[in-house]
C-alpha cells in the first residue's frame, strides 16, 4: 500500500494536543493543499479563517459546547461558505447572484467545504499532525459570525483543529463495508444485521478506551438525530442572506 493510502486507511480524530506550535511553513503547506482543491464550476466559494490566537480559540471552544481540544490545539481553521466572493464576480459581469438563496447553492457549497476539509486533514496528517473536524461551531453561528467578522453571504460551516498529538486514540471501527459500498445497485438488505453487530463493536471500542459513558451507534444517533441538533443554522443562515428557499 502506498503512503497516501496508508494515511487514508488510518484516519482518526485526535482530541489531545501538546502546546508545541504548528510552524508557519507547515500551516502554509496545509492551507495550500486545500486551496488547490476543486470547487464546483470553479466558483471557489470557500474561504478559510485561520485562528492561532489562544483567547479566540478558547472562545470558539466555549461556543462549540465546551470542546476543550479547540483551546488546546494551536491552530483552528474555520471553513466558510463564501458567496460574498462569488457575488462580487457576478456583479462584475453585470448580473445578480441568486444561487446563494437555493438548496442547490447550499448543497454545492457543503460538498466543496467537505472536499476542502478532507484536503486540510490529509495534508496535516501527512505532516504527522493530529486533526479533528468541528461541526460544533454551528451550535451558535451568530457568535462565530461576530467573532470572525463574517460579512453577509457567508456562513461558518465547519472547523478543524490542527496540532501536534499528545495522547492519540485508536482507530474507531466502521460499520461493515457492505453498508457503504453498493455494486451496480443500491441494496440495504445487510443493514439491520450490520447495525446490530456494529452496536456491539462500538461498545467494545468504548470499553477498550475505559469510557463507561459510551453508547451504541443506534443509541447515539437516536439521541442526536431525533431533533435538529443545531436549530440556529437555518435562521442565522437566512439572516446572512443564504435563504435556502429556492
Ligand atoms: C463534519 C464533521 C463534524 C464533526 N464535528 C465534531 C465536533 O464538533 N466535535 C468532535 O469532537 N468531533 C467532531 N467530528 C468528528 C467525528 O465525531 C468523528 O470523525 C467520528 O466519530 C469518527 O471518528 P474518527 O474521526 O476518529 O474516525 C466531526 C466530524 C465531521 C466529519
Amino acid at each position: 500500500m502506498n503512503d497516501t493510502l496508508k494515511l487514508l486507511h488510518t484516519h482518526h480524530s485526535t482530541r489531545s494536543y501538546t502546546d508545541v506550535p504548528v510552524s508557519d511553513e507547515m500551516l502554509d503547506q496545509i492551507v495550500r493543499a486545500a486551496w488547490h482543491g476543486p470547487t464546483s464550476m470553479n466558483a471557489q466559494e470557500i474561504s478559510l479563517v485561520v485562528t492561532r490566537d489562544a483567547a479566540t480559540r478558547a472562545r470558539i471552544a466555549e461556543l462549540a459546547g465546551g470542546q476543550i481540544w479547540i483551546a488546546q490545539a494551536p491552530v483552528f481553521i474555520t471553513l466558510i461558505i463564501d458567496f460574498n466572493k462569488t457575488e462580487q464576480g457576478v456583479r462584475n459581469a453585470g448580473q445578480t447572484q441568486v444561487i446563494h438563496e437555493s438548496m442547490e447553492g447550499y448543497g454545492v457549497a457543503a460538498v466543496d467545504v467537505g472536499i476542502t476539509l478532507a484536503n486540510l486533514m490529509t495534508a496535516a496528517r501527512s505532516l504527522g499532525l493530529g486533526v479533528v473536524p468541528i461541526g460544533g461551531i454551528r451550535r451558535n453561528p451568530q457568535a462565530m459570525i461576530d467573532l470572525l467578522q463574517l460579512p453577509l453571504l457567508t456562513f461558518p460551516q465547519v472547523g478543524l483543529c490542527i496540532g501536534h498529538i499528545d495522547k492519540d486514540a485508536p482507530l474507531k471501527p466502521r460499520m461493515d463495508i457492505a453498508t457503504f459500498r453498493h455494486d451496480e445497485r443500491y441494496d440495504d438488505s445487510a443493514y439491520q444485521a450490520a447495525i446490530n453487530t456494529y452496536d456491539q463493536t462500538i461498545m467494545n471500542y468504548w470499553q477498550q478506551l475505559g469510557r463507561n459513558d459510551g453508547m451504541t451507534w443506534s443509541q447515539n444517533l437516536g439521541n442526536n438525530l431525533k431533533q435538529v441538533y443545531f436549530p440556529q443554522v437555518k435562521p442565522i443562515a437566512a439572516m446572512q442572506g443564504l435563504l435556502n428557499d429556492k
